[in-house]
Protein backbone atom coordinates (compact mmCIF):
# COMPACT_ATOMS: atom_id res chain seq x y z
CA UNK A 1 0.00 0.00 0.00
CA UNK A 2 1.20 3.49 -0.68
CA UNK A 3 0.82 6.66 1.28
CA UNK A 4 -2.36 6.79 4.41
CA UNK A 5 -3.85 9.66 1.65
CA UNK A 6 -6.37 10.32 -0.75
CA UNK A 7 -6.04 8.74 -3.42
CA UNK A 8 -3.67 6.02 -2.60
CA UNK A 9 -5.63 4.61 0.41
CA UNK A 10 -9.53 2.95 -0.09
CA UNK A 11 -10.14 4.64 2.77
CA UNK A 12 -12.50 8.27 1.93
CA UNK A 13 -10.85 9.54 4.73
CA UNK A 14 -11.71 13.17 6.80
CA UNK A 15 -8.99 14.77 5.44
CA UNK A 16 -8.44 14.86 1.68
CA UNK A 17 -4.50 17.00 1.61
CA UNK A 18 -2.34 15.38 3.80
CA UNK A 19 -1.02 12.02 4.00
CA UNK A 20 -2.37 10.75 7.94
CA UNK A 21 0.03 8.92 10.65
CA UNK A 22 -1.13 5.24 11.45
CA UNK A 23 -1.08 5.17 15.06
CA UNK A 24 -1.09 2.14 17.12
CA UNK A 25 -1.04 2.50 20.81
CA UNK A 26 -2.50 5.12 23.65
CA UNK A 27 -0.92 5.29 26.92
CA UNK A 28 -2.29 7.91 29.17
CA UNK A 29 -1.97 11.35 27.42
CA UNK A 30 0.05 9.63 24.36
CA UNK A 31 -0.54 8.46 20.91
CA UNK A 32 2.57 6.37 19.10
CA UNK A 33 2.77 5.65 15.50
CA UNK A 34 4.16 2.81 13.74
CA UNK A 35 7.43 4.73 13.77
CA UNK A 36 7.26 5.15 17.32
CA UNK A 37 6.61 8.74 17.05
CA UNK A 38 4.95 9.96 20.46
CA UNK A 39 2.22 13.05 20.31
CA UNK A 40 0.69 14.26 23.29
CA UNK A 41 -3.14 13.96 22.63
CA UNK A 42 -3.41 17.16 24.87
CA UNK A 43 -7.30 17.77 24.60
CA UNK A 44 -8.14 13.69 24.08
CA UNK A 45 -9.19 14.16 20.50
CA UNK A 46 -12.15 15.86 20.14
CA UNK A 47 -12.41 16.54 24.19
CA UNK A 48 -13.46 12.46 23.96
CA UNK A 49 -10.80 10.88 26.02
CA UNK A 50 -11.41 12.18 29.84
CA UNK A 51 -9.74 8.79 31.45
CA UNK A 52 -6.79 8.75 29.48
CA UNK A 53 -5.61 6.33 27.12
CA UNK A 54 -5.08 2.18 26.85
CA UNK A 55 -7.00 1.90 30.15
CA UNK A 56 -7.03 -1.93 30.53
CA UNK A 57 -10.06 -1.89 33.02
CA UNK A 58 -12.13 -0.51 30.27
CA UNK A 59 -10.95 -2.84 27.34
CA UNK A 60 -11.54 -6.41 29.84
CA UNK A 61 -15.11 -4.90 30.73
CA UNK A 62 -15.97 -4.75 27.41
CA UNK A 63 -14.47 -8.13 26.48
CA UNK A 64 -15.90 -9.59 29.33
CA UNK A 65 -19.23 -8.15 28.02
CA UNK A 66 -19.06 -9.10 24.25
CA UNK A 67 -18.09 -12.91 25.45
CA UNK A 68 -21.14 -13.14 27.32
CA UNK A 69 -23.64 -11.43 25.24
CA UNK A 70 -22.38 -8.61 22.54
CA UNK A 71 -25.88 -7.34 20.66
CA UNK A 72 -29.11 -8.02 22.13
CA UNK A 73 -31.99 -5.70 20.09
CA UNK A 74 -32.60 -3.01 22.71
CA UNK A 75 -36.34 -3.50 22.05
CA UNK A 76 -36.33 -7.24 23.14
CA UNK A 77 -33.89 -7.10 25.91
CA UNK A 78 -32.10 -5.24 28.42
CA UNK A 79 -28.60 -6.32 30.41
CA UNK A 80 -27.03 -6.01 33.47
CA UNK A 81 -24.32 -3.80 31.96
CA UNK A 82 -27.57 -1.21 30.30
CA UNK A 83 -28.98 -1.27 33.82
CA UNK A 84 -26.01 -0.51 36.13
CA UNK A 85 -24.55 2.28 33.36
CA UNK A 86 -27.95 4.26 33.77
CA UNK A 87 -28.00 3.69 37.53
CA UNK A 88 -24.28 5.30 37.62
CA UNK A 89 -25.30 8.16 35.16
CA UNK A 90 -28.70 8.86 37.19
CA UNK A 91 -26.56 8.81 40.02
CA UNK A 92 -24.55 12.15 38.86
CA UNK A 93 -27.02 13.86 36.99
CA UNK A 94 -28.81 17.02 38.15
CA UNK A 95 -31.73 15.31 40.61
CA UNK A 96 -34.89 15.99 37.94
CA UNK A 97 -33.28 13.43 35.47
CA UNK A 98 -33.57 10.30 36.32
CA UNK A 99 -34.35 7.88 32.72
CA UNK A 100 -31.58 7.98 30.27
CA UNK A 101 -31.80 6.94 26.18
CA UNK A 102 -28.77 5.59 25.23
CA UNK A 103 -27.18 6.67 21.73
CA UNK A 104 -24.19 6.50 19.81
CA UNK A 105 -22.84 10.01 19.88
CA UNK A 106 -23.49 13.55 20.70
CA UNK A 107 -24.98 13.93 16.91
CA UNK A 108 -27.63 11.31 17.89
CA UNK A 109 -28.15 12.33 21.12
CA UNK A 110 -29.74 15.49 19.80
CA UNK A 111 -31.45 14.34 17.03
CA UNK A 112 -33.30 11.97 20.18
CA UNK A 113 -33.88 15.13 21.92
CA UNK A 114 -35.45 17.24 18.95
CA UNK A 115 -37.65 14.01 18.39
CA UNK A 116 -38.72 13.26 22.14
CA UNK A 117 -39.35 17.71 22.59
CA UNK A 118 -42.02 17.29 19.94
CA UNK A 119 -43.34 14.10 20.47
CA UNK A 120 -43.60 15.29 24.38
CA UNK A 121 -46.15 18.36 23.31
CA UNK A 122 -47.90 16.64 20.80
CA UNK A 123 -49.18 13.92 23.93
CA UNK A 124 -50.22 17.19 25.04
CA UNK A 125 -52.23 18.03 22.03
CA UNK A 126 -49.84 20.82 20.84
CA UNK A 127 -48.51 19.64 17.29
CA UNK A 128 -47.59 22.99 16.46
CA UNK A 129 -44.66 22.91 18.56
CA UNK A 130 -41.99 21.45 17.01
CA UNK A 131 -39.37 23.90 16.40
CA UNK A 132 -36.37 24.59 18.21
CA UNK A 133 -34.45 27.61 19.21
CA UNK A 134 -30.52 27.94 19.12
CA UNK A 135 -27.80 29.83 19.93
CA UNK A 136 -25.31 31.96 17.44
CA UNK A 137 -22.32 30.56 17.15
CA UNK A 138 -23.05 26.83 18.94
CA UNK A 139 -22.49 23.53 17.57
CA UNK A 140 -25.20 20.32 18.81
CA UNK A 141 -23.60 17.94 15.71
CA UNK A 142 -23.74 17.11 11.87
CA UNK A 143 -27.45 15.60 11.03
CA UNK A 144 -29.79 17.43 9.50
CA UNK A 145 -32.19 17.78 12.70
CA UNK A 146 -28.87 18.90 14.59
CA UNK A 147 -26.93 21.03 12.07
CA UNK A 148 -30.70 23.07 11.65
CA UNK A 149 -30.32 23.69 15.36
CA UNK A 150 -26.73 24.63 15.08
CA UNK A 151 -25.75 28.53 14.72
CA UNK A 152 -22.08 27.33 12.56
CA UNK A 153 -22.28 28.95 9.67
CA UNK A 154 -19.11 26.92 7.61
CA UNK A 155 -21.24 23.65 8.28
CA UNK A 156 -24.87 24.81 7.61
CA UNK A 157 -23.07 26.82 3.87
CA UNK A 158 -23.48 23.88 1.73
CA UNK A 159 -26.46 21.96 3.18
CA UNK A 160 -28.73 25.71 3.88
CA UNK A 161 -31.19 24.20 1.45
CA UNK A 162 -31.77 20.73 3.34
CA UNK A 163 -32.28 22.29 6.99
CA UNK A 164 -35.10 23.14 8.97
CA UNK A 165 -35.93 26.75 9.81
CA UNK A 166 -34.77 26.70 13.28
CA UNK A 167 -34.12 30.62 14.08
CA UNK A 168 -30.66 31.39 16.26
CA UNK A 169 -30.39 34.08 19.27
CA UNK A 170 -26.66 36.05 19.98
CA UNK A 171 -24.94 33.41 22.14
CA UNK A 172 -24.14 34.65 26.05
CA UNK A 173 -20.39 35.08 24.18
CA UNK A 174 -19.60 38.34 26.04
CA UNK A 175 -16.12 39.03 23.88
CA UNK A 176 -18.21 39.27 20.75
CA UNK A 177 -21.20 41.18 22.09
CA UNK A 178 -23.05 42.34 19.25
CA UNK A 179 -24.40 45.44 21.49
CA UNK A 180 -20.90 45.58 23.07
CA UNK A 181 -22.62 45.84 26.56
CA UNK A 182 -21.27 44.00 29.58
CA UNK A 183 -23.03 42.02 32.16
CA UNK A 184 -24.74 43.04 34.63
CA UNK A 185 -25.40 46.60 33.21
CA UNK A 186 -26.42 45.11 29.85
CA UNK A 187 -29.35 43.37 31.56
CA UNK A 188 -28.88 40.27 29.87
CA UNK A 189 -30.12 41.34 26.57
CA UNK A 190 -29.43 38.50 25.38
CA UNK A 191 -31.45 36.00 27.18
CA UNK A 192 -33.81 38.67 26.43
CA UNK A 193 -33.44 37.71 22.76
CA UNK A 194 -35.09 34.66 23.62
CA UNK A 195 -38.38 36.82 24.87
CA UNK A 196 -37.98 38.57 21.42
CA UNK A 197 -37.91 35.52 18.92
CA UNK A 198 -41.21 33.85 20.84
CA UNK A 199 -42.96 37.28 21.01
CA UNK A 200 -42.20 37.73 17.05
CA UNK A 201 -42.62 33.90 15.66
CA UNK A 202 -45.51 33.01 18.59
CA UNK A 203 -44.76 31.01 21.21
CA UNK A 204 -47.09 28.37 19.75
CA UNK A 205 -44.45 26.66 16.85
CA UNK A 206 -41.21 26.15 18.98
CA UNK A 207 -40.70 23.10 21.35
CA UNK A 208 -37.57 23.90 23.05
CA UNK A 209 -34.46 26.22 23.56
CA UNK A 210 -31.11 24.45 22.95
CA UNK A 211 -27.73 25.74 24.33
CA UNK A 212 -24.39 24.14 25.43
CA UNK A 213 -24.26 25.21 28.81
CA UNK A 214 -20.24 26.47 28.08
CA UNK A 215 -20.08 27.30 23.64
CA UNK A 216 -17.61 24.78 23.48
CA UNK A 217 -16.20 23.75 19.73
CA UNK A 218 -17.83 27.18 18.09
CA UNK A 219 -16.76 29.78 20.80
CA UNK A 220 -13.88 28.25 22.77
CA UNK A 221 -14.95 27.93 26.21
CA UNK A 222 -17.31 30.86 26.41
CA UNK A 223 -18.55 30.88 29.81
CA UNK A 224 -21.77 32.80 30.12
CA UNK A 225 -22.68 35.74 32.34
CA UNK A 226 -24.03 35.13 35.73
CA UNK A 227 -28.02 35.26 35.63
CA UNK A 228 -28.23 33.98 31.82
CA UNK A 229 -29.25 30.49 32.16
CA UNK A 230 -31.73 31.48 35.21
CA UNK A 231 -33.50 34.24 32.85
CA UNK A 232 -33.88 31.68 30.13
CA UNK A 233 -35.49 29.09 32.13
CA UNK A 234 -37.83 31.62 33.41
CA UNK A 235 -38.36 32.42 29.68
CA UNK A 236 -38.88 28.91 28.73
CA UNK A 237 -41.34 28.21 31.05
CA UNK A 238 -43.91 31.17 30.86
CA UNK A 239 -43.73 30.29 26.99
CA UNK A 240 -44.26 26.32 27.63
CA UNK A 241 -40.96 25.54 25.46
CA UNK A 242 -38.34 22.77 27.12
CA UNK A 243 -34.52 23.94 27.75
CA UNK A 244 -32.11 21.14 26.32
CA UNK A 245 -28.76 21.38 27.62
CA UNK A 246 -26.38 20.00 25.27
CA UNK A 247 -23.51 18.64 27.60
CA UNK A 248 -22.23 16.13 24.79
CA UNK A 249 -18.79 18.19 25.01
CA UNK A 250 -18.98 19.55 29.01
CA UNK A 251 -20.26 16.93 30.89
CA UNK A 252 -18.67 14.17 32.48
CA UNK A 253 -16.43 16.53 34.33
CA UNK A 254 -14.69 18.68 31.81
CA UNK A 255 -15.51 21.91 33.55
CA UNK A 256 -14.18 20.86 37.17
CA UNK A 257 -18.17 19.24 37.54
CA UNK A 258 -19.89 16.47 36.54
CA UNK A 259 -22.48 18.55 34.32
CA UNK A 260 -21.58 22.39 33.73
CA UNK A 261 -25.07 23.48 34.12
CA UNK A 262 -24.09 22.88 38.07
CA UNK A 263 -22.40 26.11 37.48
CA UNK A 264 -25.36 27.89 37.05
CA UNK A 265 -28.25 26.37 39.15
CA UNK A 266 -29.99 25.44 36.43
CA UNK A 267 -32.07 22.39 35.80
CA UNK A 268 -32.95 21.69 32.07
CA UNK A 269 -35.51 19.35 30.99
CA UNK A 270 -33.58 17.35 29.00
CA UNK A 271 -29.69 16.85 29.25
CA UNK A 272 -27.39 15.71 26.28
CA UNK A 273 -24.03 13.46 26.80
CA UNK A 274 -21.80 12.01 24.31
CA UNK A 275 -17.87 11.95 23.37
CA UNK A 276 -16.52 11.28 27.01
CA UNK A 277 -18.84 9.11 28.29
CA UNK A 278 -17.47 5.67 26.82
CA UNK A 279 -13.81 7.71 27.27
CA UNK A 280 -13.34 7.24 23.78
CA UNK A 281 -13.52 3.07 24.17
CA UNK A 282 -16.93 3.15 22.42
CA UNK A 283 -19.13 5.71 20.38
CA UNK A 284 -21.90 6.56 22.87
CA UNK A 285 -24.06 8.89 23.74
CA UNK A 286 -27.48 9.52 25.88
CA UNK A 287 -30.17 11.61 26.43
CA UNK A 288 -31.88 11.82 29.88
CA UNK A 289 -35.15 13.21 30.85
CA UNK A 290 -37.05 13.41 33.84
CA UNK A 291 -39.73 10.03 33.68
CA UNK A 292 -42.78 12.40 33.60
CA UNK A 293 -41.80 13.51 30.27
CA UNK A 294 -41.69 9.58 29.02
CA UNK A 295 -44.94 8.97 31.56
CA UNK A 296 -47.27 11.60 29.21
CA UNK A 297 -45.74 10.47 25.84
CA UNK A 298 -46.78 6.87 27.45
CA UNK A 299 -49.84 7.35 28.23
CA UNK A 300 -50.92 9.04 24.79
CA UNK A 301 -48.81 6.97 22.25
CA UNK A 302 -47.39 3.71 24.23
CA UNK A 303 -44.00 4.58 23.67
CA UNK A 304 -41.29 6.65 22.13
CA UNK A 305 -41.34 6.62 18.61
CA UNK A 306 -37.87 6.78 17.67
CA UNK A 307 -34.98 3.97 18.04
CA UNK A 308 -31.74 2.98 16.25
CA UNK A 309 -30.50 -0.87 15.60
CA UNK A 310 -27.57 -0.14 18.02
CA UNK A 311 -29.37 2.13 20.82
CA UNK A 312 -28.95 0.23 24.11
CA UNK A 313 -25.82 -1.68 22.96
CA UNK A 314 -24.99 -4.44 26.04
CA UNK A 315 -20.79 -3.57 25.00
CA UNK A 316 -21.45 0.08 25.09
CA UNK A 317 -22.74 0.16 28.01
CA UNK A 318 -20.21 -1.97 29.75
CA UNK A 319 -17.27 0.34 28.39
CA UNK A 320 -19.68 3.22 29.76
CA UNK A 321 -20.31 1.66 33.20
CA UNK A 322 -16.34 1.33 34.05
CA UNK A 323 -15.54 4.55 32.32
CA UNK A 324 -18.01 6.39 34.85
CA UNK A 325 -16.48 4.06 37.55
CA UNK A 326 -12.74 5.22 36.87
CA UNK A 327 -14.35 8.80 37.08
CA UNK A 328 -15.57 8.23 40.43
CA UNK A 329 -12.51 6.37 41.80
CA UNK A 330 -9.94 7.73 40.59
CA UNK A 331 -11.62 11.33 41.83
CA UNK A 332 -11.30 12.81 38.21
CA UNK A 333 -13.62 15.63 38.19
CA UNK A 334 -12.61 16.79 41.24
CA UNK A 335 -8.94 16.75 40.14
CA UNK A 336 -10.43 18.63 36.86
CA UNK A 337 -11.39 21.25 39.44
CA UNK A 338 -8.71 21.84 41.50
CA UNK A 339 -6.29 21.95 38.33
CA UNK A 340 -8.64 24.22 36.46
CA UNK A 341 -7.64 26.62 39.84
CA UNK A 342 -4.22 25.98 39.92
CA UNK A 343 -3.95 26.45 35.83
CA UNK A 344 -6.15 29.74 35.71
CA UNK A 345 -5.17 31.23 39.37
CA UNK A 346 -1.26 30.52 39.29
CA UNK A 347 0.73 29.47 35.88
CA UNK A 348 3.45 28.83 37.42
CA UNK A 349 2.58 25.22 38.26
CA UNK A 350 4.28 23.05 36.08
CA UNK A 351 7.43 25.43 35.88
CA UNK A 352 8.34 27.91 32.77
CA UNK A 353 11.27 25.38 31.22
CA UNK A 354 8.96 22.61 29.47
CA UNK A 355 7.52 23.61 25.77
CA UNK A 356 3.80 23.11 27.77
CA UNK A 357 4.22 25.38 30.64
CA UNK A 358 4.82 27.83 27.95
CA UNK A 359 2.03 27.13 26.15
CA UNK A 360 -0.13 27.68 29.16
CA UNK A 361 1.63 30.53 30.32
CA UNK A 362 0.93 31.92 27.07
CA UNK A 363 -2.38 30.67 27.08
CA UNK A 364 -2.92 32.80 30.17
CA UNK A 365 -1.60 35.50 29.12
CA UNK A 366 -4.08 35.37 26.36
CA UNK A 367 -6.65 35.15 28.21
CA UNK A 368 -5.86 38.53 30.09
CA UNK A 369 -5.13 40.17 26.72
CA UNK A 370 -8.10 39.25 25.49
CA UNK A 371 -9.56 40.46 28.78
CA UNK A 372 -8.02 43.96 28.95
CA UNK A 373 -9.19 44.37 24.77
CA UNK A 374 -12.77 43.24 25.87
CA UNK A 375 -12.35 45.90 28.25
CA UNK A 376 -11.00 48.42 26.18
CA UNK A 377 -13.81 48.04 23.03
CA UNK A 378 -16.43 47.83 25.77
CA UNK A 379 -15.48 50.97 27.06
CA UNK A 380 -14.98 52.66 23.33
CA UNK A 381 -17.94 51.72 21.70
CA UNK A 382 -21.87 52.46 22.24
CA UNK A 383 -24.15 50.52 23.75
CA UNK A 384 -26.19 49.73 20.96
CA UNK A 385 -25.56 46.93 18.05
CA UNK A 386 -23.91 48.04 14.96
CA UNK A 387 -26.65 48.73 12.44
CA UNK A 388 -26.59 46.31 9.77
CA UNK A 389 -25.98 47.55 6.25
CA UNK A 390 -28.38 48.20 3.79
CA UNK A 391 -28.41 46.40 0.06
CA UNK A 392 -27.25 49.29 -1.34
CA UNK A 393 -24.42 49.77 0.99
CA UNK A 394 -23.16 45.97 0.36
CA UNK A 395 -23.26 46.63 -3.55
CA UNK A 396 -21.19 50.06 -2.97
CA UNK A 397 -18.57 48.55 -1.54
CA UNK A 398 -18.32 45.83 -3.82
CA UNK A 399 -17.31 48.45 -6.66
C1 LIG B 1 -21.76 20.42 22.15
C2 LIG B 1 -21.74 19.35 21.10
N1 LIG B 1 -22.88 18.73 20.78
C3 LIG B 1 -22.93 17.76 19.86
C4 LIG B 1 -21.78 17.37 19.19
C5 LIG B 1 -21.85 16.27 18.16
O1 LIG B 1 -21.28 15.12 18.70
P1 LIG B 1 -20.77 13.94 17.75
O2 LIG B 1 -19.67 14.49 16.91
O3 LIG B 1 -20.34 12.86 18.72
O4 LIG B 1 -21.92 13.46 16.94
C6 LIG B 1 -20.56 17.99 19.49
C7 LIG B 1 -19.34 17.61 18.78
O5 LIG B 1 -18.33 18.28 18.77
C8 LIG B 1 -20.53 19.02 20.46
O6 LIG B 1 -19.40 19.65 20.79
Amino acid sequence: MGEFRFPDSPVFYRVLNRSLPEVVRGEGVYLYDTAEKKYLDACGGALVVNIGHGRREVAAAMAEQAAQVAYAHGSMFTTRALEEASAALVEILPANLDKVYWVHGGTEATETAIKLAHQYHRARGKESKYRLIGLTPSYHGNTLGALAASGREPLRRPYQSLLSDFPHIPAPYCYRCPWKARPPECGLRCANELEGVLEREGPESFSAFIAEPIAGSSAGAAVPPAGYFPRIREIGDRNDILFIADEVLTGLGRTGKYFAVEHFAVAPDILLMGKGLGGGFVPAGAVAVNRSVIQCIRDQFGNFIHGYTFSHHPVVAAACRETLSILKREGLVEKAAERGVKIFGADQVLGKDTPLAAALHSEVEMQRLRDSERDRMLSEHAQEPPKPKSYKDRLRRKD
